[in-house]
């Protein structure tokens, strides 16, 4: 596995790889068993895997936790050994952004303003910009994103047809603890009773998957069932529970299949977002 430092030191790897077989996973670091599954599933379809690990600092709003996101390259290159990967392209924020303000940013209208995009104000610009810049840098073939963040999927894939990337966007399952929470490099900031918290919310998820199994359409009364199982816990705050559309993240009234229940809650000072397709 080799390890790249520099953008410029990306840019010419990345001429002496074959072009049609490159997958990448962008990561912000502190992996967990959910990016090894994406790590495996570009291993298995592609010849040549590149993982990122840079915590854009863009994506953060001013009172988030970036200074504090959770960092360890000695484990997360130890995991990314062990899963066989090729190439891990680690970039200052200097080298991504350069030393004066950047002024190009990628926004997109109406899927990036609901919701997280609401809530948290310019965090998708970052998002957009900085894997923009990836896809530019490493130019890959394929690209892998966990179904956790499923509006940053919806948006990455909008951004990839407005825009014309020649990648291929490739959706992975949220892959959960076996007590049902949803893997997050954030779960680490919960305390034990947070966490008793927190469960709630994939239990609510699941209790309204399982409304909609038995033939329930109603938006409001699935999401009623998940918010019912979220008041028995300590939330800080619920951000949103709502029922969208997978594509633009319109609200639905009628859930259809294809549907998403998606919900924000902060945990003590943790903010945990989780989401539950029904199909
Ligand atoms: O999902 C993440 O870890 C980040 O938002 C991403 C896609 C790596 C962009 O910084």
């Amino acid at each position: 596995m080799q390890v790249i430092r520099t953008v410029a030191a990306m840019q010419d790897l990345r001429k002496t790889l074959p072009e049609e077989s490159i997958g990448f996973v962008p990561t912000m670091g502190y992996l967990h068993a959910g990016h090894a599954s994406l790590v495996a599933r570009a291993r298995l379809e592609n010849a040549c895997t590149v993982v990122s690990i840079f915590v854009n600092p863009t994506q953060f709003g001013p009172n988030e936790d970036f200074a504090n996101y959770p960092r360890d390259e000695e484990r997360d290159l130890e995991l990314l050994e062990t899963n066989n990967v090729d190439f891990v392209f680690m970039p200052s924020a200097l080298d991504i952004y350069g030393a004066e303000k950047n002024t190009a940013v990628v926004h997109l209208n109406t899927v990036a303003d609901t919701l997280e995009g609401a809530k948290r104000p310019g965090h998708f610009d970052g998002v957009c910009t900085v894997v923009a810049k990836l896809f530019n840098i490493v130019r890959p073939k394929q690209a892998y994103f966990g179904q956790k963040d499923a509006q940053q999927l919806a948006v990455i894939k909008k951004m990839v047809r407005d825009l014309n990337f020649a990648v291929k966007i490739i959706p992975c399952p949220t892959r959960r603890d076996p007590d049902g929470l949803a893997m997050s490099s954030r779960n680490v900031y919960l305390s034990p009773s947070d966490r008793a918290t927190a469960l709630l919310i994939s239990r609510g998820l699941g209790a309204a998957k399982a409304l909609w199994q038995e033939g329930q359409r109603d938006s409001a009364l699935l999401v009623d069932r998940v918010r019912q199982e979220m008041a028995h816990g300590n939330f800080a705050g619920i951000d949103y529970v709502e029922l969208v559309n997978g594509e633009d993240f319109a609200k639905m009234t009628e859930a259809l299949p294809g549907a998403i229940i998606v919900v924000a809650a902060k945990v003590g000072q943790t903010r945990l977002i989780d989401n539950m397709v029904l199909e």
